[in-house]
């Protein structure tokens, strides 16, 4: 079992990027997965665990329906391992046998494959880190009455239990989302639900066209004078190739690029709510799927050989580099304003609806986390007042996480930063 899990980690740092690097400095975030607990367990308990599979079914019927013991079951937990491995065989032999009529395009086939194998790779990975952190994944929610929130992609899956929990903060929250009513219902449904405390107003913004970024904070500045927290969720996972109303792939420009002028443009107002005892925040909701990431320069739209999960990785770590290079000109600036970035886990959402997984959905329900799990570390990181003025971090399970040590890269940084100023048109005079 151990070994299965170590294989493909040769896959994943063959990435072209990282080829060059020591194995050291490659993998700095060395998931230190607890071998005295899980692996321990599953050691002293593989005659019984992992060799029978009736103990195996019994242990996923019990996780069906207690979710405390779920968690602390080695069975189950070898079953997350197993079912990826198996669908990653599976669509591995189409993929092949596909490359077999198609002997031109193999080279294709086998980037395919590889970024495939290292997506269900750091997921499996995750997912068995999110159980295995449960216990730290919690924050506090104080009350912050008179506060001001955005929550881009608040109408719907983690988003919606991001404006819940801040709701019961007692923040004002704007949903910005592309579909009015479905905020609205969103809206009566968190008060049916109990929640009576907090304000919201509903504005209108479709993430895939930089213009309509521009009228969300035009309309905002119309209501407010001052925003304290904005956390940038909405994001679009896996998308065939699409294209941006700007000319952008829909990945970098909907999960990165528009957040990156949202945030620019919303600095006034940040500023403005920020104090020297009580920074104003923003929160990027990135991904694990970063780790896999590579910024492409000479092709940042990904159109030679455009791979998905390529695509979606970039953009990802495309918010963490943003999120290191804001922290640092925050500082510099001395501006009261702390920003972080933010992996909310492997959530059970509708995000996984371009890949296998959307054939699997009851299987996630069960392995994944819940999105009020998923919801957590980014309020933690929009509100938790043990991380005031902390600026720089990539959150996972309430924690700061390793990363990509691409994304510690300044160069990089600076690069992408003054590329995304010349792709949004805009200064960074702030
Ligand atoms: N679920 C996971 O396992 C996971 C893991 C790591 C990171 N994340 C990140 O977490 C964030 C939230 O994901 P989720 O799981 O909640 O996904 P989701 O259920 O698919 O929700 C995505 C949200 O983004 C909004 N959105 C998408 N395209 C938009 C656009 N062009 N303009 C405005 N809003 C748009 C959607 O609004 P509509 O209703 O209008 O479509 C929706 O509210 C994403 O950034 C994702 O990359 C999720």
């Amino acid at each position: 079992m151990i070994r299965k899990i170590k294989e493909p980690k040769t896959l994943f740092f063959r990435s072209s990027h990282t080829r060059t690097h020591s194995r050291a400095r490659r993998c700095p975030y060395t998931y230190s997965m607890p071998r005295s607990g899980f692996y321990a367990r599953r050691h002293s308990q593989s005659s019984q665990s992992s060799s029978s599979s009736s103990s195996v079914i019994a242990a996923v019927e019990q996780a069906a329906n207690n979710n405390a013991s779920r968690r602390s079951r080695p069975a189950a937990v070898g079953m997350l391992f197993a079912l990826p491995v198996i669908f990653c065989s599976t669509i591995m032999v189409a993929v092949v046998g596909y490359s077999a009529l198609r002997p031109f395009k193999l080279r294709f086939v086998y980037d395919f494959c590889r970024n495939h194998l290292n997506y269900n790779y750091v997921a499996i990975r995750n997912i068995v880190e999110d159980r295995l952190q449960a216990r730290n994944n919690k924050t506090e929610l104080p009350k912050l009455t008179g506060k001001v929130a955005v929550v881009t992609g608040g109408a719907r899956g983690i988003g919606v239990e991001v404006v819940r929990m801040l709701l019961q903060c007692d923040v004002e929250v704007v949903i910005a989302c592309r579909n009015e009513s479905a905020a609205e219902k969103t809206i009566a449904n968190i008060r049916k639900s109990g929640v009576t405390s907090g304000k919201t107003r509903v504005i209108k913004i479709d993430n895939a066209n930089l213009d309509s970024v521009r009228k969300f904070v035009a309309e905002f500045k119309k209501h407010y004078s001052k925003l304290d927290i904005l956390v940038n969720n909405a994001g679009i996972m896996f998308t065939p190739y699409g294209e941006t109303e700007d000319g952008f792939e829909n990945q970098y420009g909907v999960n990165y690029l528009s957040h990156f002028l949202l945030t620019l443009l919303l600095v006034p107002l940040l500023s403005k709510a920020g104090t020297e005892e009580r920074y104003s925040r923003v929160v990027n909701v990135s991904s694990c799927a970063h780790l896999l990431g590579d910024i492409r320069f000479d092709d940042i739209n990904h159109k030679k050989n455009f791979i998905t999960g390529e695509a979606y990785a970039q953009s990802k770590l495309a918010q963490l580099l943003f999120t290191k290079k804001l922290a640092k000109l925050f500082s510099e600036k001395r501006l009261p304003i702390q920003v972080n970035a933010v992996h909310p886990g492997v959530v059970a959402t509708d995000l996984f609806d371009y890949s296998y997984l959307y054939y699997f959905k009851p299987l996630s329900k069960i392995f994944f986390k819940t999105p009020v799990e998923g919801a957590t570390p980014i309020v933690y990181a929009a509100v938790n007042p043990t991380i005031e003025k902390k600026s720089g971090m990539y959150i996972s399970n309430c924690q700061d996480s390793p990363i990509n040590p691409l994304a510690d890269d300044e160069s990089l940084q600076n690069q992408l930063f003054d590329l995304s100023l010349k792709q949004t048109q805009i200064d960074a005079t702030f």
